[in-house]
């Protein structure tokens, strides 16, 4: 009968308290989705706050004619400045005088006045403030459209001019719109007081076909 002999021979793996190859990649896998979940975050976080912190339903300062001019010079010319991403603010003279020229305005309206009550008929107004939240299903209704000089909701292709009117499509009734106030030369926007947009049939300005003319949405 044969002895077999067991020998004491070299242990493999780490030594007590090293940390193995497959434990420390463990490790910094895990480290790694902290810091990506650290980050997202943040991110969300900060993409929300400003909505969190300067939400609709109090008074917003959106500044004089000037201000707004510099900001965005093409308020100037007829585009909405859009405000807090919630809210179109027109500059009236300007948005009409290019309807009127197709997409050109040959004189900027860079001070569009002070007339902004609501007892004024919106297309005799300096300013509307209209909601972007589209009146059918709640869509955010994109700048004018080149074509049409129009905005057009692209989730169902409702219409409406630049004062918010209705023109086509399945929305109930024309863009709802905030009340402006002056204070000063400073247009504030009153977000609590949202006004019912125009029923459907208001044609106050720009009475062109829709069926006539081009447009961004079908
Ligand atoms: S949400 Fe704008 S047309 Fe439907």
């Amino acid at each position: 009968m044969s002895m077999q002999h067991y020998g004491y021979g070299e242990v493999h793996g780490p030594r007590a308290g090293e940390m193995s190859r497959r434990g420390f990649m463990r490790r910094m896998l895990g480290v790694g989705v902290g810091i990506l979940s650290i980050e997202f975050l943040a991110g969300t976080l900060a993409f929300l706050w400003p909505n969190i912190r300067e939400g609709l339903g109090g008074r917003l300062t959106v500044g004089t004619a000037a201000s707004i001019a510099t900001n965005y010079p093409e308020w100037t010319e007829g585009l909405a400045y859009i405000f807090q991403s919630k809210i179109f603010v027109v500059n009236v003279p300007a948005a009409k005088a290019r309807v009127e020229g197709e997409g050109e305005v040959s004189q900027p309206v860079g001070d569009p006045g002070t007339d902004v009550s609501s007892d004024i008929p919106a297309v005799d107004r300096s300013v509307l403030a209209l909601y972007r939240k589209c009146p059918h299903l709640g869509c955010q209704v994109p700048q004018l459209c080149d074509q049409s000089q129009w905005f057009e909701c692209l989730c169902h292709g409702s219409k409406y001019t630049v004062l918010g009117e209705y023109r086509a499509g399945p929305a109930p009734r024309g863009m709802d719109r905030f009340v402006v106030e002056m204070e000063g030369d400073t247009y504030v926007i009153n977000s609590g007081e949202i006004e019912d947009g125009p029923p459907v049939g208001t044609v106050t300005f720009d009475d062109r076909d829709s069926q006539l003319i081009p447009h961004c949405a079908a």
